[in-house]
């Protein structure tokens, strides 16, 4: 299990990693390329047809051994085990976590605390391959007759940002029969502008929440519900284009939704974790069940390569590592993830939840304040537009922001060219940081590029579903490694509940006059309320008031 974030030998550890980081203090990384003519292919793996470097950064051999033996003290191959074994290793929730379960071979055989849930896993997604299946071929229909030709699911978080990347990330393997979109803010305008889209005769609507108590997603799903009625649908209408993704069968028949139309998941899923389950039921929808299948089957393989490589050769315990050296040793508090691919784009949105809203905690497992940093801010977008933007301060900034590259071999495009300028900016972006130039004379200091700035280079052939599911594992597995290693609980996320409770008490009405921001606002939605001839906020519950 875990070690105690108290233990003498993690203490070790840490100090031996702090002294190499105090030895190659005011050393640089080319230096280190300098040294080591093999260095690319020593800080580098390939396997899975994924291709890691992390070669432009200060790690050197000592530095690699120290990381190594950190997480030897960390436990982390115990704590591994431990997840895949169903151990409730989420310890403040009391729960197991087992999203591997729900991408592992059909027939398998987990258990969540002894409890078998392979089955379970396996009829469900039975379950979504058949919905599907009538959906696409049409024999699944609206109210009228028609074919459904648009999905909308409606989530936010672990429930939005999954789907909707791997959606975007895949498309050109989605049916062009069937227009998946997602909506997720509770600023009426997002629903708006996906509604302005679609027709309700035609439209699907998937009401994805694991708790099913999330105020943005029951409010989006209560509008949807209301434009589906308001079109002149009946009340049965509903069974025909809503469905529920969630792990609270009450709550969902509560809102409306019978249980054969409700596909669902475990309390042992994390929602970051979760488009693996019934969350994805857009994606076996536009995939298909084949698609959705390969998508999960290169989850599979990075789980496996997780579980049976060694430490030394691990993609995300080394991926950890260098986290782990950026954010402890150089004090990094920030890191940018610029995936060099149009498909990629919302990769970085959904490596902050999973980031940072997983290790973003200062308490340790035992309950006691953690020693070092922990999770850093996670940023980014798709290069090359970053360049043109937030590039300058990566490059010429006071502080030291590590860039985690990402790319893809082959493009999907036949566009002549693009891909070779694209790639060729990723390689150059990473060699600058690194390398850096001297001002040209003295009058221009301002033209001097210091270098010495650290980043990895994520590699993969080709963006198939099955390459995008490695790719995503392995950030989740790097995620559950700093995690041990941090000593914290990774899979809680106590840390959103407060604003959600207080924005619920501000939901209560009360007399205006309050100050500030909060009595202008309430003072101005009154006007607006007024203006557009809506009730007043009174007896819409608009306006808010301080507890
Ligand atoms: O508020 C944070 C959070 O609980 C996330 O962890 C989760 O992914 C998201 O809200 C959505 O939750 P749910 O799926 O229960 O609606």
């Amino acid at each position: 299990m875990t070690a105690h974030a108290s233990s003498p030998a993690l203490a070790a550890a840490w100090a031996r990693l702090a002294r190499e980081g105090q030895r190659l203090a005011g050393t640089r990384i080319e230096q280190l390329f300098a040294t080591d003519p093999n260095r690319t292919a020593v800080y580098s793996r390939a396997g899975l047809l994924t291709c890691f470097d992390f070669s432009r950064t200060l790690i050197d051999r000592k530095a690699m051994d120290a990381l190594l033996a950190l997480a030897e003290a960390a436990g982390v191959a115990d704590a591994r085990d431990a997840m895949f074994a169903g151990a409730p290793i989420n310890r403040t929730e009391g729960r197991s976590v087992l999203h591997v379960a729900l991408r592992a071979a059909k027939g398998s055989a987990y258990a969540a605390n002894g409890r078998p849930v392979s089955a379970e896993v396996d009829a469900v997604r039975a379950q979504m391959d058949a919905f599907a299946e009538k959906v696409r071929s049409g024999a699944w229909t609206g109210h009228t007759g028609k074919r459904i030709r648009a999905v909308v699911n409606i989530g936010i978080g672990g429930s939005d940002l999954g789907p909707r990347l791997v959606a975007d990330a895949l498309r050109p393997y989605l049916s062009p029969e069937l227009a998946l979109h997602f909506v997720s803010n509770v600023d009426g305008e997002d629903m708006a502008r996906v509604l302005g889209r679609v027709s309700p005769e035609e439209t699907l609507f998937i009401v994805a929440s694991k708790t099913f108590t999330t105020q943005e997603t029951l409010a989006n799903a209560r509008s949807a519900r209301a434009w589906v009625l308001a079109s002149g649908a009946p009340e049965s209408a509903i069974a025909r284009h809503f469905v529920a993704v969630s792990t609270n069968a009450d709550a969902v028949a509560a809102f409306g939704i019978s249980p054969e139309n409700m596909f669902v998941f475990w309390d042992w899923v994390g929602g970051r974790y979760s488009v693996w389950s019934a969350i994805g039921l857009s994606l076996v929808l536009g995939l298909g069940p084949a698609g959705f299948e390969e998508f999960l089957s290169g989850a599979r393989s990075m789980d496996d390569h997780f579980l049976g490589t060694p430490l030394a050769d691990n993609l995300p315990v080394l991926a950890a590592l260098v986290g782990i050296w950026h954010r402890n040793v150089l004090g990094c508090a920030s890191r940018a993830v610029v995936p060099y691919d149009e498909r990629l784009a919302l990769l970085p949105a959904y490596l902050q939840q999973l980031e940072m809203e997983s290790n973003g905690k200062s308490v340790t497992i035992d309950g006691g304040p953690v020693a070092r940093a922990t999770s850093p801010v996670v940023w980014g977008g798709a290069g090359t537009n970053g360049q043109h933007a937030y590039f300058q301060l990566l490059h010429q900034g006071t502080d030291i922001i590590p860039v985690d590259f990402i790319g893809c071999a082959l493009p999907d495009h036949a566009l002549a060219g693009h891909h070779r300028l694209l790639m060729a900016n990723l390689f150059a972006q990473a060699h600058a940081l690194m390398t850096g130039r001297p001002a040209p004379d003295a009058a221009s200091p301002h033209k001097a590029f210091p270098g010495n700035r650290p980043s990895t280079l994520y590699l993969v052939e080709r963006l198939t579903p099955s390459r995008l599911g490695a790719l995503l594992a392995l950030h989740e597995h790097r995620v559950f490694t700093e995690g041990v290693i941090w000593s914290i609980a990774s899979f809680d996320q106590w840390g959103v509940e407060l604003g959600k409770e207080i924005a619920r008490s501000l939901l209560r009405e009360g007399p205006p006059g309050e100050r500030g921001a909060l009595g202008w606002y309430n003072r101005h939605a009154r006007a607006e309320d007024r203006l557009a001839g809506l009730p007043a906020p009174a007896a819409a519950g608009a306006s808010i008031k301080a507890n």
